[in-house]
């Protein structure tokens, strides 16, 4: 029996690879860069399964090209990538990878929080050009996490982890959702519920987003939202770079409207090197590292491995964002 070829677009964990290879003609893109569109357009040609990354786009022109496809299998959380209505019309059903990485995201929303708020990366910039003469007493001053307010945007799985964080740190947390939780789980999690996001924007020291890019979420944050802000208020982003503008936020920046900021994330990934926030001190940018944690990474393929070799089998994976394609 020949065995289904699949595509795997970036080198992941070796024991997914393995796993894949096990019972599949797999080929795997060695290179460092993602594949170009084309490319990969090319590798579906054939191809029964692919597993992708938030970084390749499988879109309707993909899908066209790619009559025996059954699954695809996305490395990620997110599927912002991908063309989800038109997967399901084809029936090929589409993998995730939720749960296993939203303690690491959390983590390092909280890391940002904290650097941007005390100014670590500055601070330490400050020492390795030799500007550290004395004990200064106004100098690199930051602001308190302790006792302050936490403003979580979306208080879905990473939402609420973050939330927990906080009442570490004496932190009052407010959030704001379209789904409000029930008052069990609000008790549980120490948080409050607003139902304005002005009143968010405007009440708290320290903003978080975690919602999913979708069209009602692009732009979610502008100029007018981050004029809402606290003057002293730190902005974070772990989620998706487009969910804000920019543009807004290089100004809100710039004009000292907020004090700071800190994202993983930006609008087009990766950042030009030559994009105006990058000259800013008062902004923290991290190439979308949130769930880059060895554990986590390792636990991501393995999942993804999982989902795609179910979908090659005719069955709905175990993460699986449109089990709908499998049925009528
Ligand atoms: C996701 O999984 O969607 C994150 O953005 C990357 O891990």
């Amino acid at each position: 029996m020949t065995k289904p070829r699949v595509f795997v677009s970036r080198i992941i964990a070796q024991e997914a690879l393995d796993r894949i290879a096990q019972s599949t003609e797999m080929e795997v893109w060695p290179e460092e860069l993602p594949p170009a569109y084309e490319v990969l357009v090319e590798k579906a040609r054939t191809a029964e399964g692919l597993l992708t990354l938030l970084s390749d786009k499988v879109d309707t022109n993909l899908m066209d090209a790619a009559p025996k496809l059954k699954v695809v299998s996305n490395m990620a959380v997110g599927y912002d990538n991908i063309n989800i209505a038109e997967a399901t019309k084809r029936h090929i059903v589409v993998g995730n990878t939720p749960g296993v990485l939203t303690e690491t995201t959390a983590d390092l929303t909280f890391a940002l929080l904290m650097a941007a708020a005390r100014r670590v990366t500055e601070a330490d910039n400050y020492t390795r050009k030799g500007r550290w003469k004395t004990w200064a007493p106004k100098v690199l001053l930051g602001q308190d996490i302790h006792h302050a307010t936490l403003g979580i945007i979306g208080l879905g799985r990473v939402g609420a982890e973050v939330a927990k964080r906080a009442k570490g740190f004496n932190m009052k947390v407010l959030y704001y959702d379209e789904i409000r939780r029930s008052e069990e789980e609000e008790r549980q999690l120490g948080v409050e519920y607003v139902s304005e996001l002005a009143r968010l924007l405007s009440g708290a020291d320290f903003i978080s987003i975690h919602v999913p890019l979708l069209p009602q979420t692009h732009h979610l944050i502008g100029a007018a939202e981050f004029a809402m802000m606290k003057p002293t208020a730190v902005f974070i982003n772990t989620a998706r770079g487009p969910v804000v503008d920019q543009k807004a936020l290089y100004e809100a920046l710039k004009s000292g409207q907020i004090f700071a900021a800190a994202i993983d994330v930006t609008e087009v990934e990766p950042i030009s090197p030559d994009d105006a926030l990058l000259a800013l001190d008062n902004v923290i940018i991290t190439p979308h590292i949130a769930s880059a944690s060895f554990t986590t990474r390792k636990t991501m393929a393995l999942m993804a491995a999982d989902n795609l070799l179910a979908g090659l089998r005719g069955e709905t994976p175990p993460n699986c964002v449109n089990p709908e394609a499998l049925r009528g």
